[in-house]
């Protein structure tokens, strides 16, 4: 089985110290480490209930979870680099590039969401999370799924139905995914 995360990634970084000593620390200014594993992106999707909604994905970096979810999603990056690496390795997709809470604050259906962005460390997580109690109390964020490195409840008071729907270790580092409904 491949491994398309953090293994992967210290494998070619063996290769190259200078290059990816850059991209960690461009890493360590948007909250995590190296993307997502492969087994975290597919636990984010298996955690979604309701596959007959439409999908908006938060943060999606170099795509690592956006490529296992279906292929009618909407990502949202605003890193260019991020941005631009997304429209070429997935062409047939909606990529959209800026922030992710005016695209929050247009949502007119109700709509699954699956964030990356971080709570931790991040001075808009506040905003990021009125953004989504706002679209919860207008019905149209049904559900919310997002992963954490700590045992915190990051969207904690928001939705009626909150739990942690499972850890999982084969990430670097291991993670917690969290699963909102209404
Ligand atoms: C921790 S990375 C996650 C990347 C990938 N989805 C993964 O799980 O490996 C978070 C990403 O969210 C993006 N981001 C942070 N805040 C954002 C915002 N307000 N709107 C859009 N993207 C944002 C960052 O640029 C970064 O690429």
């Amino acid at each position: 089985m491949e491994y398309t995360g953090a293994l992967a990634l210290l494998r070619a970084g063996l290769g190259k110290p200078g290059k990816h000593l850059a991209d960690l620390s461009d890493w360590a200014s948007i909250g995590a480490i190296c993307e997502s594993s492969h087994w975290l992106a597919r636990r984010m999707k298996n955690a979604i209930s309701d596959a007959t909604l439409p999908v908006l994905e938060l943060g999606a970096g170099y795509g690592s979870v956006t490529r296992v979810l279906p292929p009618s999603t909407v990502s949202i990056e605003r890193d260019t680099k991020r941005f631009d690496a997304l429209r070429v390795a997935f062409p047939d997709r909606t990529i959209l590039d800026g922030c992710a809470m005016p695209v929050l604050a247009q949502l007119n259906t109700p709509t699954v969401v699956i964030s990356s962005i971080p709570s931790i460390n991040n001075p808009e997580f506040g905003r990021l999370s009125a953004a989504i109690a706002r679209g919860h109390k207008t019905g149209m964020i049904a559900e919310l799924i997002t992963y954490t490195y700590f045992p915190h409840d990051p969207f904690a008071g928001i939705f009626p139905n909150s739990k942690m729907a499972g850890l999982e270790l084969l990430n670097i580092p291991p993670a917690f995914v969290w699963r909102y409904s209404c």
